[in-house]
């Protein structure tokens, strides 16, 4: 194996010697190569992409075999990135068995990496089954989108003293069946800093303040392609709308007026 490629040990090191881990979700085979010739330590296929690409409300509708198809695009442009793939809503909370066919069929048909599951007490079953068929697993405690329908609102989670502790308690749940890391979504920062400080695999926040190991961010949001999302942990780097869609006017303009092709763009 090329020892520049990123591993969950890599992560474990970076987290050891002080190194800030940075990750971006990605779904398609184009953007990915940038991310990873950017030098991007993590790329997470996530779940997200329901949103985002396929345009659905929320991250539920997302397929087990859509889910595949996106990691494998991702897989085929990276050489040195981590690729993380989320289990799908449905594909791992039945049983144990189920989640590690899942979770299997991830790691064989699409190449990725690792999985990434929501959850802490409530499957952690699971986790140690796909965990004991060598399958590296990446927790995902605080707002778990999967379950927004119990939750109601999108709003930070674990303000509440007894939602912290089992935070805690999750977190360390995770660490103790084997987690290579863990995401935290939007939590006070304090206690997000609290349970980095506790726990030795690296966690990795989103609206999560800035004392965890790493941060991740979903591609189209940073990139200013989403103009809706505004939350305020968000910071936009481009505006790729703006962008895309001064170009897309231009190009129109261009067909309309007969500029383009001109002699130079035709054979
Ligand atoms: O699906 C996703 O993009 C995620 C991130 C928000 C962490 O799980």
């Amino acid at each position: 194996m090329d020892a520049k490629k990123i591993t969950t040990h890599t992560l474990l090191e970076m987290k050891r010697r002080g190194e800030k881990i940075s990750m971006l979700t990605a779904y398609d085979f184009s953007l990915a190569r940038i991310l990873d010739d950017a030098g991007i330590d993590v790329i997470l296929v996530g779940d997200s992409a329901s949103n985002v690409m396929a345009g659905h409300e929320t991250t539920l509708p997302i397929t087990l075999d859509q889910m595949i198809y996106h990691a494998s695009s991702v897989v085929r442009a990276v050489k040195r990135a981590l690729v993380v793939v989320d289990l799908p809503f449905g594909s791992y909370q039945g049983n144990s068995k189920e989640a590690l066919n899942s979770a299997i069929r991830i790691m064989k048909e699409s190449g990725a990496h690792a999985v990434k599951l929501e959850g802490g007490a409530e499957i952690i079953e699971s986790v140690s089954r796909i965990l004991s068929a060598g399958v590296p697993v990446m927790g995902h405690l605080g707002l778990t989108p999967q379950s927004i329908y119990k939750f109601g609102t999108y709003v930070v989670r674990a303000r509440e003293d007894a939602e912290a502790q089992k935070l805690m308690d999750d977190a360390h749940m995770l660490e103790q069946a084997g987690c290579f890391a863990v995401v935290l979504e939007k939590i006070p920062a304090t206690l997000a800093g609290k349970v980095a400080h506790q726990i030795q695999m690296p966690v990795i926040g989103i609206g999560a303040g800035n004392q965890v190991d790493g941060q991740v961010l979903v591609l189209h949001d940073m990139l200013g392609i989403n103009k809706e999302f505004n939350p305020r942990f968000l910071r936009r780097y481009a505006d790729l709308y703006g962008t895309i869609h001064q170009a897309t006017q231009s190009y129109i303009n261009d067909v309309k007026s007969r500029d383009f092709p001109n002699e130079k763009e035709q054979y």
